[in-house]
């Protein structure tokens, strides 16, 4: 049975919103989890409030068993599944975990439109901030790599999808979608702090968790000023499709 509908929950878990008192805050947990099948291999993040046990997870995909399992051991409520792009490997799980956990699936309404998305249980939402239980998630929209690209900020962490790794940012199949994912870089470089912590759903060495303060300084697409230079750069001839990061 799933986490949401037993009865044992956790021992400090009880409703915020009807408490009526003032939400204790701490810093949410975030649980990385490697995946993969089939030469895919991607990080998905189980995010949590330690004290209500609201949970989100970003992007599941590959092992249904072990990531309930995971939510199930650490007695959490997963209250939503966060989509950042429609690729496979993002989103081959949304929906069995959506069903098996009873919630939605977030998901920007641009990326809906491109991918066609259907689900019962999809929720499109704006860039905005929203509350999941206890948990504050701002959706920042970030084209580039697809049209409706959505890293998701929770406090001090940013799961940023295939628009940011540590070692480089997404693929753009074209350069209008080159050009709007510089302005999407140029959005996360005012919009994040230094000692915010990036998590994607992919490395090429670096393990996630990075500070940004430091992906800032060696991640070459976030040297350019110019927005031209950087499409002829992340265009560039001659570039392998799964490790074209650098
Ligand atoms: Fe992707």
């Amino acid at each position: 049975m799933s986490g949401n509908t037993r009865s044992d929950d956790p021992p400090h878990a009880f409703d915020a919103a009807a408490s009526g008192i003032e939400w204790p805050r701490l810093a949410p947990e975030v649980l990385v989890v490697e995946v993969g099948r089939r030469g895919f291999t991607n990080f998905n993040y189980i995010v949590f409030d330690r004290i209500s046990r609201d949970a989100v997870i970003v992007d599941p995909a590959w092992e249904l068993d072990r990531l309930v399992a995971m939510i199930d051991q650490h007695r959490l409520r997963l209250r939503a599944v966060l989509i950042t792009h429609s690729h496979p490997d993002h989103l081959n799980l949304a929906e069995p975990i959506a069903e098996h956990f009873d919630c939605s699936i977030w998901m920007s309404p641009q990326e809906v439109a491109w991918a066609r998305f259907q689900s019962d249980r999809l929720r499109c939402i704006a860039e905005a901030r929203w509350r999941i239980g206890t948990l504050e998630v701002e959706a920042l929209l970030t084209p580039g790599h697809t049209p409706g690209c959505v890293c998701y900020r929770i406090v001090d962490n940013l799961f940023s999808g295939d628009v940011l790794f540590a070692e480089g940012c997404g693929l753009c199949m074209s350069n209008n979608a080159a050009q709007q994912m510089f302005d999407s870089l140029e959005l996360l470089k005012q919009q994040l702090a230094g000692n915010s912590r990036i998590y994607p759903g992919h490395s090429y060495g670096k393990p996630p968790g990075q500070l940004f303060a430091n992906v800032l300084r060696d991640n070459i697409y976030l040297q350019f000023k110019d927005p031209d230079s950087f499409v002829r750069f992340r265009m560039r001839s001659g570039q392998g499709w799964m490790k074209a990061f650098r």
